[in-house]
């Protein structure tokens, strides 16, 4: 008894320490006039970010080592009026996530994640979609440029047993998107029990450059993702919460804990999706080398643009090729996220033909313009319960903005720095690719000069996109934390 009224004292005073000192390392933050940034500022052990948002620190793996699993391609079925259709369906399921107890989890069309869709640009594509959890949930299609009603935002609920049969004309170029559910106010714990897949478009410009793209040989999808488990390796959402963010101490890529892949000593490509709820990574390699991004949200840069370290938030895609073609069988390089190792990648056999070198141009697209005026300015601000864009919060009758279709705008966003400092909100707009024209009067970095649908607003900053949106409908903007977007930090725009 004695033990453990030590114990709970011990407890207590470790608590009180970690608030006050919380507080304090604030308060420097505030006064400090530095840029934030989610880069430094990590006190490691301490728990929390100097961004202002409490966290929980990732730990390194201590599972064996396990293949990285691979989603499966999702067959399509030819059909004569509708194009290509598939058929994705939400499920309850249990998976192997990790030694001991299976994992309740849910699914597309398996008990975990899903399968990749794969479509062209220029085609007919039908979805039927089907919810069979005990819940009701929606099926947003990420970075696809479609009419609202076909978008899966907050208005089209599917309640358990329902179904939605969804047709459209692939009308963007080749690209990896990802597709969530996006139910009002449940999106986070969705996502977080396993909800996700990725959607590939390809088309000419795809099929003619020499890159990697041979799926599973060279060509890896790594869905990126923290998870905490309680006993029995339970998911428990509720427990993990944070108003600010759900995170977990565990990294899952593909739902694979500590990963890794065989290849052979050739160029790799991986599509890197930070599928997390709340967490930004910033990926560099285990050696220091450079990479290449080659692909950015919505589809291939102009150029490969050599690469250091990535930052990824949640929403956020890229593609980058690892050169291992002067690697020897038996070496590995591994893809980390400060000291923890997200991915490790065994060289394990010798190719017999040489990788190409990277094609100098990718893509054509033309530089974003500015206007003297922008013709929205939008503020983002606010912690926890308190987010708000505008000062607003959701409220699916109001219309916050109007657009015309085809009308090129320009966007101010604003990230407000509050008195404890503000954090890093992942500004994601639907229906739409948009280009970066400014961050804080500065032409944005390189690999932000493609088409995008997410980018990080740092506190205080002031980002100007150039947006035109090709379909008509109501369109959700939103920070893509998924607990700020369920606590009401989103807004909709009417495109008419
Ligand atoms: Cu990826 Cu509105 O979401
Ligand atoms: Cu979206
Ligand atoms: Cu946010």
């Amino acid at each position: 008894m004695k033990k453990q009224a030590t114990t709970i004292f011990l407890g207590i005073s470790l608590l009180l320490l970690a608030v006050v000192s919380f507080i304090f390392f604030r308060q420097i933050d505030t006064g400090s006039s530095g840029l934030f940034s989610n880069q430094g500022g990590r006190m490691p052990g301490m728990g929390m970010h100097m961004g202002g948002e409490v966290t929980t620190e990732l730990a390194p793996s201590t599972e064996q080592s396990n293949k990285l699993v691979l989603p499966p391609i999702l067959e399509g079925n030819l059909t004569p009026e509708d194009g290509t259709s598939y058929s994705i369906t939400a499920l309850n399921g249990n998976t192997q996530l990790k030694e001991g107890e299976p994992t309740p989890t849910y699914g597309y069309n398996g008990s975990v994640l899903g399968p990749i869709i794969r479509i062209r640009s220029g085609e007919k594509v039908e979805i039927k979609t089907e919810n069979e959890l005990d819940t009701t949930t929606s099926f947003h299609w990420h970075g696809l440029k479609v009419p609202s009603n076909v978008d899966g935002g907050p208005h089209t609920p599917i309640p358990t047993g329902g179904t939605a049969d969804l047709k459209f004309m692939v009308k963007q170029e080749a690209a990896t998107l990802w597709f969530h559910p996006h139910p009002i106010g449940e999106a986070g714990e969705q996502v977080y029990q396993g909800l996700a897949g990725l959607i590939y478009i390809e088309d000419e410009n795809s099929d003619s450059l020499a890159l990697p793209k041979e799926i599973g040989i060279n060509d890896f999808p790594v869905i990126v993702q923290d998870r905490s488990f309680g006993s029995n390796n339970q998911l428990d959402y509720t427990q993990s919460y944070g108003p600010d963010g759900t995170y977990g101490d565990t990294l899952m890529m593909n739902g694979t804990i500590n990963p890794y892949l065989d290849v052979m000593n050739e160029k790799i490509r991986l599509r890197v999706l930070n599928g997390s709820n709340a967490r930004n990574y910033q990926f560099r390699l285990s050696n220091s080398s450079t990479f290449y991004q080659i692909a950015s949200d919505g589809g291939f840069l102009n150029e490969p643009v050599p690469m250091e370290s990535l930052q990824l938030v949640p929403g956020e895609r890229a593609e980058i090729i690892l050169d291992l073609s002067d690697y020897k069988v038996g070496e590995k390089i591994q893809l980390m996220e400060a000291n923890i190792v997200v991915l490790t990648i065994n060289v394990t056999e010798k190719t017999s033909k040489k990788s190409p070198p990277l094609p100098k141009t990718l893509n054509n697209i033309p530089k974003a313009e500015d206007s003297t005026t922008p013709d929205k300015v939008m503020t983002f601000s606010g912690m926890g319960n308190m987010v708000a864009i505008d000062g607003k919060q959701f409220d699916m009758d109001r219309i916050d903005l109007r657009a015309k279709v085809g009308e090129k705008e320009v966007w101010e966003i604003k990230n407000i720095r509050d008195m404890m400092g503000g954090m890093i909100h992942p500004f994601h707009l639907h229906g739409v690719q948009f280009k970066v024209i400014s961050r804080n009067g500065n032409a944005p970095p390189a690999n932000e000069q493609g088409w995008k649908d997410t980018i990080a607003l740092y506190p205080g900053d002031s980002v100007r996109i150039e947006v035109t949106f090709p379909e008509k409908g109501i369109f959700m903007y939103h920070c893509h934390i998924l607990e700020h977007e369920d606590n009401g930090m989103m807004g909709q725009v009417l495109v008419e």
